[in-house]
Order: structure tokens, then sequence, then C-alpha cells
């Protein structure tokens, strides 16, 4: 449809309300359309002026063609709007389709060996001069990242970033077939919530029509699904947009996207099998890759026991060994006593990095300690000598047990830690992953960029004591069953008690979790008021809806969320979710393109009986 508009002035003329339509996208073009007239529409990706000869590269979301402007058989006018165009002018190019001559291939890009001889070009829209280049993907990696998300749409023009977001596309049209198959149904749940101040924080929105009352942005839509479940739905599933204020990190932003799922009548075994096929079919659909089936499981004690963290990297060992026995009389203080006391003595071998600096092993020691430890214990093998403060004081028996199980060979750094259970194995477990970094680096430890480790974690405990506030919290939400044979250990141990919930986690990430969920009233209530220590009132007010829900037949029900982002980025090989989002916030949660968070005038604010405490800034 053309849309004439009636002020414009006179000249308007410059974009004409007919183009000349692509025959072809830029990728298209082989030897086999040599003598075709053919058009291209896109930008000008790059341009060389070769002794009076113009080349212009001519670019879409598919690929690019080499354009050849003859001044010889081009009216003199056209030649030159053609050489003053910048970068990323928008253009229609018409001509004949014709081999390259011979030596001026380009083999990097499908449509090398052609070029179009160009008889006529329109300029849809020029461009100013850009903010940074976008045809050369090297100059563009070097771009600082606040440039490029400042001008997002030319960062989305990149090759690696269209790709990302046509895989994004992929995976969740697979997402939608392959749970429509197995009976889903595809439900939006609302996004401005109630508050529930649990887990991270939330993001409030004042509402204008009940003064001093606010909404809160859905965190997941957990409460939801569940009640979807009391509703008879039975198979829910949704890419749901979720918001949490919580502190940024490369795998983290305040609005992600989860694929959220829920079933009735069910139990662990059939949601580990929905998501292994799940996966199965995205990875085929989007990398045509084969992933195995099953995955592999580990309890939340056995990850933290060989690997020291519930979102172990398995792709490489330095795995942590246990030497609590061993060291239990141990002349050495530190472990002996540390055993007699409750502890643990835990080591690993950091394979090859004996040579380790003092300044690393400095900042080694700083690590561990800034995950509380008390000090980090060290062997170096080198020049056939174990060089350590502390080797003096173990027996020949210790000293054969940590050859034997810790495969102790020359070169090796061997790191202990000596504490409360899971405190050594997150301290050594942070370290594992600090190490392997750095032997990474030096070329000592190689990790296959396109293998896929897939992993269930199982057996969570329920419940983790917070020190700070000194009392229980859950380790996943508060409406995550129990394993039924520990109920009677809610109140009297909490800390025995294990909660059926699961995570998955690939290559160290941890990609969704879930659990079977608590769906008698009496259990949840006993959850939030004698083990959270909620109170009465309190229950009432934010849980309340839920509890009655459950009082009206709720079937027994469990679900998932994966994290779609993430699940991306894994596709991608990103390091980053923000390379795979089309419009992401920095860490400090800005979004630098439209400039949010931003000020708003003083009638909004009395329009949602809101003062604020600061001053407006003045640019504001
Ligand atoms: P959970 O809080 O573990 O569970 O979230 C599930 C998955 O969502 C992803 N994720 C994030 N991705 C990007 N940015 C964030 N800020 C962020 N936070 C979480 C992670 C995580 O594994 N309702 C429960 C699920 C359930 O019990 O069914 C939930 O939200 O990949
Ligand atoms: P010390 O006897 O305190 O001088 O400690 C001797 C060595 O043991 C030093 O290298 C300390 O960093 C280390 N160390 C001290 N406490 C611990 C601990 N709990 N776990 C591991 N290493 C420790």
């Amino acid at each position: 449809m053309n849309i004439r508009l009636h002020f414009l002035p006179p000249w308007w003329v410059a974009v004409e309300d007919h183009f000349m339509k692509r025959t072809h996208h830029c990728n298209e073009i082989r030897l086999e359309h040599i003598g075709q007239v053919v058009t291209l529409n896109g930008w000008v990706h790059s341009r060389r002026d070769l002794g009076g000869v113009l080349f212009i590269d001519v670019r879409d979301r598919e690929g690019r063609t080499q354009t050849v402007f003859d001044p010889t058989d081009l009216p003199q006018e056209l030649f030159d709007r053609a050489a003053g165009l910048h970068s990323e002018s928008v253009i229609s190019v018409t001509g004949k389709a014709r081999k390259r001559p011979k030596g001026t291939d380009n083999a990097k890009i499908p449509t090398g060996e052609v070029e179009i001889l160009v008889s006529e070009m329109e300029v849809l829209n020029t461009a100013d001069v850009l903010p940074f280049p976008v045809d050369d993907p090297e100059a563009a990696a070097k771009v600082h990242e606040e440039l490029r998300l400042k001008y997002r749409y030319l960062d989305l023009r990149r090759p690696e970033i269209a790709r990302n977001l046509r895989l994004r596309s992929k995976a969740a049209v697979a997402t939608r077939f392959f749970l429509d198959e197995q009976g889903f149904s595809e439900i939006d749940t609302p996004i401005l919530f109630k508050s529930t101040p649990e887990g991270a924080r939330e993001f409030l929105v004042p509402s204008r029509a009940h003064p001093g009352e606010f909404y809160a942005l859905s965190q997941s839509p957990q409460q939801f699904k569940q009640i979807l479940m009391v509703g008879g739905v039975e198979k829910y599933f949704q890419l749901a947009r979720c918001f949490r204020d919580e502190d940024l990190r490369a795998d983290r932003q305040p609005e992600f996207t989860q694929i959220d799922i829920e079933m009735s009548f069910i139990d662990r075994e059939d949601i580990h099998r929905l998501i292994e096929g799940l996966l199965k079919r995205i990875w085929k659909m989007t990398l045509d890759r084969d992933i195995a089936v099953p995955f592999r499981r580990l309890t939340f004690e056995e990850a933290l026991n060989r690997f020291g963290i519930d979102k172990p990297d398995i792709r490489f060992g330095m795995e942590l060994v246990d030497f609590t026995e061993d060291f239990k009389a141990s002349a050495f203080k530190v472990f002996s006593e540390g055993v007699s006391s409750g502890g643990v003595v835990k080591a690993m071998n950091a394979k090859g990095y004996a040579d380790a600096t003092q300044g690393q092993m400095e900042a080694m020691t700083e690590l561990a300690k800034s995950f509380g430890a008390k000090g980090l214990a060290y062997i170096k093998v080198e020049n056939g000598e174990w060089k350590s403060p502390i080797v003096k004081f173990f027996s020949d028996a210790e000293k054969a047990a940590l050859v034997e199980k810790l495969a102790i060979e020359e070169g090796d750094l061997i790191l202990f830690a000596a504490d409360e259970w899971l405190n050594a194995c997150e301290i050594l477990g942070r370290i594992r992953l600090y190490c392997a970094e750095i032997l990474k680096g030096r070329g000592q430890l190689a990790i296959d960029p396109d293998r896929f480790d897939f992993l269930w974690i199982t057996d969570f405990p329920l419940l983790s004591f917070d020190k700070e506030i000194n009392r229980w919290c859950s380790s996943h939400h508060p409406f995550t069953a129990p394993v039924l044979e520990d109920i009677p250990l809610l109140t009297e141990d909490p800390k025995r008690v294990r909660g059926q919930h699961y995570d998955i986690v690939v290559n160290g990430v941890e990609l969704g979790g879930g659990s079977i969920r608590i769906h008698q009233p009496d259990v949840q209530r006993t959850v939030f008021e004698k083990v959270l220590e909620l109170p009465e009132a309190v229950v009432k007010e934010r849980f309340g809806y839920m509890l009655e829900a459950f009082r009206f037949g709720a079937p027994p029900h469990g679900g998932i969320a994966l994290g779609f982002d993430r699940l991306i980025a894994l596709l991608c090989g990103c390091s980053s979710i923000r390379d795979v989002i089309a419009f992401p916030k920095t860490a400090k949660g800005a979004d630098l393109l439209s400039e949010a968070p931003a000020q708003v005038d003083a009638k909004q604010l009395r329009d949602l009986h809101l003062d604020l405490k600061v001053a407006p800034k003045k640019d504001g």
C-alpha cells in the first residue's frame, strides 16, 4: 500500500513509491545465474573504488553480493550517486550477473564467483556516517558493548547477532511444535501480579486506580501455573517473560524468557523424559545435532562431593577427593582438628599447574577466602620434590594416600580445603573452575567447544539455613514437595529433608529447574508457617488464595522452567545472553537504546499518588 502524505514538500521524490523489488536474496546468485538480469535490495555493505570502477557489496539478511558500477556503461549522474553513498545506505540495484574476472574470486562467501554489472540503482534511503563499522566482524567485536547497545539496530545487522536471533526463533518454533504434539496448551499468564517477596527482588508498578497499592511484575508464572493445574488444564506451557530485580551478570537479565511447563498426574521421571525429548528436538532442529538421551544424573550430594558445585561442568576432570579418613589423626592440626570438630578434608589436583607463581597462589588463596576459606594449603610437585609448608607434618601413609587418590605426577599442584562439608566442597569447587580457566588459557586443558554434557541434578535439600535471618529458607521455592518419607522430618530435623527438586545443567550452566509440588493444603501450610516461620497473617495475605484453591481438589502436579536465553546462548556458543536477546539491558539494568529507566513528569507521579524522595536529575 502506498501512502502519499499530502503535507510532504514537492521535492519528496527521493524514495519512489514503487521501487524495484528483489528477484533474489544477496546469498543466492551463482554461476548458473550468469547472463540473467537480477535485482537485489539491501544495504551498502562495503565499497571499493578501483581505478574509476566502483565495487559495492550489497548485503541483506541472508548474505552479500558484489556489484560493479562501471562509469563507461552508466549515466554519469547514477555513477556519481553511487560514488557518494555512505556505508549502510539502503539501495535497490539491477544488473546482469557475470562471472568475476580470473583471480578476483572471493572463496569466503557463497556468491564469491559472480558479480552484478549494475545498470540501474535506486537509493531507498541514505545513511549518515556510522558510529562504528558493521562490515568488519573483527573491528565490530572490538567496539565497546555500550556503544553497540546504544545503536543496537546496527549491531543487529552483524551476521553473528542476526544468526543468533534466527536460531532463537527456530528454537521457539521447535518448542511449540513439540509441546503441542505432546498435548500441551500454551496459556498466557499475567505479568502484572501481586508482590510475594520470596526469592529475587521484584519490580513494582504503582496502581493509579488503587492509591498506595502496587502490582509486582511476575518473577515467573509459578503460582499461576499451579492454579492452572487446579483448574484442570493438566498440561501447560508458555514462553514466559519473567522479571527479577537482581544483580546482573553475563547469564542474568532483569527481564528474561523461560520455557515454562507444568503437568498434572505425573512424577519426576515424566518431567525428565519430556525435557529430554524437547531438548533433543531443539538440538536437532537448530544445529542438526543428535544428542543422547536419557541424560546422566547426579545427586546434589555427589555433585558437591566430586565437583564442589550444584551445576558442575563435567567436561573435564580435576575432581575433588575426600581425605577426611586419611587425615583424621594427622600431625597437621589444621586437618586433624578440622575433622574432630565434624569437618572434612578435601583436595584436588590442578594437573600441570605446579609452576603457579607466588602472585597466582596468593590470588587463589584470596579467592578461596572470599568464599569463606580459612586458608588454602597446597603442594607443588616440582623436580621430584613436594614443595609445601605443610608436608613436613605428613606421615608416609598420608603421602601414599594422596599419591594414590590424586594420581600425583611431576608438575602437579595439589590444593586442600579443611572445613564444614558444604564449605569445603564449595571452596574447592570455585578453585577448580578458576584453575580450569587458567589451564585452558595455557593450552593445558582442552575442552571441545562442540560438546554438550547434559546432566540432571536431583535430591536437593529442601531447605537451606540462612544465617543472616537465622531461619530456614526454601532451596528452590516454597511450593516444592518434600520427598514423601521425609515429611515427618519437616519440623523435627529440617536439614535432612530432601526436596523433589531437579535442575538441568549443561556444561556448567544451570539451564533450568523445577520440582514436584506440594498439592496438599496442610503440608503447604506446615511449610509456610512451621518451617519457613512465616506468620499466619503473612501467609494468608500472600498465599491465601493458593491454599484456598488447594482445598477444592488440587491434582498432584509438577513442572520445570528452562532459561530460554541461556538455552540459546548454549546453542550459539555465546558466553553472554546479551548476544541472543534483541534488546538486552546492561549490567546496571539500563536500556541504552531508548535510555530507560528515565524520569517521568510530575503529573504522572501525581496520578500514581507518588512523592519522590530524590531530587529530579537536572538534565532529565
Ligand atoms: P528458577 O528461578 O530456577 O525457577 O528459574 C528457571 C531458569 O530460568 C533461568 N533464569 C534466568 N535467566 C536469565 N536471567 C535471569 N535473571 C534468570 N533467572 C533465572 C535459569 C533458571 O534455571 N518457577 C520456577 C521453575 C519451576 O519450579 O517450575 C523458576 O522460575 O536458566
Ligand atoms: P597455618 O598452619 O595456619 O600457617 O596454615 C598452613 C597452611 O594451611 C597455609 O597454607 C594455610 O593457607 C593453609 N590452611 C589453613 N587453614 C586451612 C583450611 N581450613 N583448609 C585448607 N588450608 C588451610
